[in-house]
């Protein structure tokens, strides 16, 4: 299996490799099914997969990695779910931060404050915090993360800028809206990859994503790991990217 892994990541072309990928990580709850488990154990066993595909990114200096992981359409499953994603989510990230930082990882939270308790946000806040001297991979958790929301909360601190007299109208364009996302200093995903079959965005990047590449697989989150990974990148290598224009 490293054998393979090691035999893919030295066919990636460095010169063309993605700056940024995007996951959308599904099938959680299909996999635990399959195995008669609680969706939780989906979830728990999502975070493996995640730990891997992580460090390979890094390995491979990928700069940015953004992961869905929790949206604000989530808060609609059973109360139970919700209260175990958020807990997994900030307690995974406390428990990798030493490897994480070991790993010269950088760690942010991109996503609303919205519905979240202040002591939850705190403590994501101060544990992303401590990885912010980091040079290496950019890792990006959307957490309580809508498209649609981001994009209102883009309009609204606009509009206070524009009656704050700190911009004025004219200065709208593409490249202002973009600096008053969630994702302002990160550039838009090369590549956005989606598992468990379903093909759509689910209110992922959906400003960011406007010239992505897309790529779907089959393959549950859970058992989501390195070599398809590798094999996502190497497709995304042979696309030709044309950004609306012509040859
Ligand atoms: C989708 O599967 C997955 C999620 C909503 C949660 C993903 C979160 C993790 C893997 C944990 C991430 C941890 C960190 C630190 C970011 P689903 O429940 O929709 O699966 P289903 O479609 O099969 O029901």
């Amino acid at each position: 299996m490293k054998n393979e892994i090691t035999k893919l990541i030295d066919q990636i072309d460095p010169n063309r490799m993605p700056k940024h990928i995007a996951i959308i990580m599904d099938g959680n709850g299909r996999w635990a099914k399959n195995y008669k488990l609680p969706r939780i154990q989906g979830h728990r066993k999502g975070v493996d997969s995640l730990r891997k595909i992580v460090k390979i990114s890094g390995d491979i200096d990928l700069k940015y990695l953004t992961v869905y992981g929790f949206s604000t359409e989530n808060w609609t499953r059973s109360k139970m779910e919700v209260n175990f994603l958020l807990k997994l989510i900030l307690e995974s990230l406390v428990k990798e931060i030493d490897d994480l930082n070991k790993n010269n990882v950088l760690i942010r939270f991109l996503g609303t404050e919205k519905k979240l308790e202040v002591s939850y946000y705190k403590k994501a806040y101060e544990t992303c915090k401590k990885s912010w001297k980091n040079t290496g991979l950019q890792f990006n958790i959307a957490m309580n993360y809508g498209g649609r929301q981001e994009i209102v909360e883009a309009f609204l601190a606009i509009s206070k800028d524009i009656k704050d007299s700190k911009i004025s109208e004219k200065d709208i364009d593409e490249k202002l809206i973009s600096n008053y996302l969630y994702t302002k200093m990160i550039p838009d995903p090369d590549l956005i990859i989606r598992t468990s079959g379903e093909q759509r965005l689910s209110n992922f990047l959906i400003w960011q994503s406007a010239y992505a590449e897309f790529w779907f697989t089959d393959t549950l989150w859970p058992d989501f790991a390195e070599i398809e990974f590798m094999q996502a990148i190497l497709d995304f290598q042979n696309r030709d990217r044309r950004f609306g224009a012509r040859k």
